[in-house]
């Protein structure tokens, strides 16, 4: 349907983050996803991944849009999103066998990057797992000239928007009770980032 959100970031990349979720998901139950934006990623990996119930998520001001293309596909472990904004105190989301989030460090304030790891704590079961996708700066460096001109792209639209850095990211995933098992570099200079809760 012509009308459904669409990113083709999202198109394009659906296939390579599913070869690393695929390591990680078969035995997995449940999934929240955090900022499902435009549910290309909900819609496909909810497909290909039928044992496991991926539940969407969003800010109230994207929910409907979300919705769109998640009634759309009716597909049976893929609930309507509900509404999450990572700074809210209390994250009303219930717990689960994992947690995914896709080009959504980069586009939140710092503050907000600390409170979706701080809310980790609760929304993530005992040796269940993180994944997040995105791009991130190593040693204070940019991986790529382009990711270097992403972050002056992005923090021209949003002064609080930028690339992060690893260290810090893992720092606070650290904090959060979760330890990195995976690094895996990915195609168009991102990286998918795997924590596991021991
Ligand atoms: C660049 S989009 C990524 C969308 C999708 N995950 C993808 O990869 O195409 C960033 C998403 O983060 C969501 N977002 C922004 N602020 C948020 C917040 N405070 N809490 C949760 N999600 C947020 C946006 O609504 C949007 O869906």
């Amino acid at each position: 349907m012509d009308s459904l959100p669409f990113s083709q970031a999202s198109e394009n990349n659906k296939l390579p983050i599913h070869q690393v979720l695929v390591r990680h998901l078969v035995s997995r139950c449940s999934l929240l996803e955090i900022g499902g934006g435009t549910g290309q990623h909900a819609e496909f990996f909810a497909e290909h991944f039928p044992g496991l119930i991926w539940q969407s998520s969003d800010v109230p001001s994207n929910i409907e849009l979300l919705n769109l293309r998640i009634a759309h596909a009716r597909l049976p472990n893929l609930p309507l999103a509900i509404s999450l904004d990572v700074n809210e105190t209390h994250w009303h989301c219930g717990s689960f066998d994992a947690v995914f989030s896709a080009n959504c460090l980069h586009i939140i304030s710092e503050q907000s990057v600390e409170n979706f790891f701080a809310g980790m704590d609760k929304c993530i079961h005992k040796d269940g797992l993180l994944l997040v996708y995105g791009p991130f700066k190593y040693d204070g460096e940019f991986t790529t000239e382009s990711n270097a001109g992403f972050d002056v792209w992005l923090k021209s639209r949003n002064p609080v928007s930028g690339v992060r850095d690893f260290e810090w990211v893992n720092k606070l995933a650290q904090d959060s009770g979760l330890t990195l098992v995976e690094d895996s570099i990915m195609p168009a200079n991102n990286q998918l980032l795997v924590w596991s809760k021991l």
